[in-house]
């Protein structure tokens, strides 16, 4: 059964020592088994020290972006190799801070999905449209073509391991998140054009999450929408108390759905 997903990117906000205390605390207030699927993304810097302080918990730890060769000329990027070698999990690919501060592009999007998924991570997929393409109608069309051209070439078993975030550039680091109903028709839309794009009838065994000024004030209702499988969370993740509350409110919220969706299935 789906487990819900709750991601904490840590971006650029905390330095090693801030994030090594940072994960002490997540592990002294999540010692057990969690019914979510939980991942944070330190820094390179540090994330083998708090893969370390992490260890034994069920909480994940991945990278913010990798390279798509393996060895080479390539100054000052990362290679999967060595993220294999530090047991790094889950790779951020596509973030939008990536695509527009530091050039990202659709193509090298594909290849890492691709490199990350011929080493066994699980890419976390970033897409989302901007302001001007939301007032413009034209979201749909524009994730459309973002994700078609990242999964170029990759096969539906790896699809299906794929954690899709959409979102959107507007509603990332601002006050509030996209409305809930609005982020539901989005990732209803992505499951079914994943769907399609793969030939299967429901698009169930793909993960989509939201992503974009998720707070405690919003976090309930986006999870109670029926396509959005879990959320992808920067600031309002970096308290401990912010944290443990939200992950409270996911699993009752999570929980909730399911019963639901049950009830409704039956009748
Ligand atoms: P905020 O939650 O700070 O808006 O960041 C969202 C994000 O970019 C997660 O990848």
């Amino acid at each position: 059964m789906k487990k819900p997903v709750f991601g904490s990117g840590w971006k650029m906000f905390l330095t090693d020592k801030e994030a090594m205390n940072y994960a002490q605390r997540l592990k002294e207030n999540i010692p057990g088994e969690q019914d979510a699927e939980l991942f944070v993304l330190p820094s390179f810097t540090a994330v083998e020290r708090v893969t370390a302080i992490l260890a034994g918990t069920d909480i994940n730890v991945g990278v913010q972006n990798m390279c798509w060769e393996e060895k080479g000329a390539f100054t000052g990027e990362v290679s999967v190799l060595s993220l294999k070698e530090m047991a790094v999990k889950y790779v951020e690919i596509g973030h939008s801070e990536r695509r527009t501060l530091f050039g990202e592009t659709d193509r090298t999007v594909n290849l890492k999905i691709g490199k990350a998924m011929e080493h066994g991570l699980v890419p976390i997929f970033c897409m989302g449209e901007e302001l001007q393409e939301k007032e413009k109608n034209l979201a749909k069309e524009l994730l459309s073509i973002e994700i078609k051209n990242a999964l170029h070439g990759i096969p539906y078993a790896d699809a299906k391991k794929i954690i899709y975030a959409y979102e959107p550039v507007w509603a990332i680091g601002m006050e509030d998140s996209a409305q809930p109903d609005y982020a539901q028709e989005i990732l209803g839309f992505i499951r079914q054009l994943l769907a399609q794009i793969y030939g299967r009838s429901e698009g169930t065994e793909f993960t989509v999450v939201y992503g974009g000024s998720v707070s405690l004030k919003n976090v309930e209702k986006l999870i109670s929408q029926p396509d959005i499988d879990g959320v992808f969370v920067g600031r309002a993740s970096l308290s401990i108390e912010s944290y443990m509350e939200m992950l409270d409110i996911i699993k009752d919220s999570w929980s909730k759905k399911v019963k639901k969706q049950r009830g409704d299935d039956e009748n």
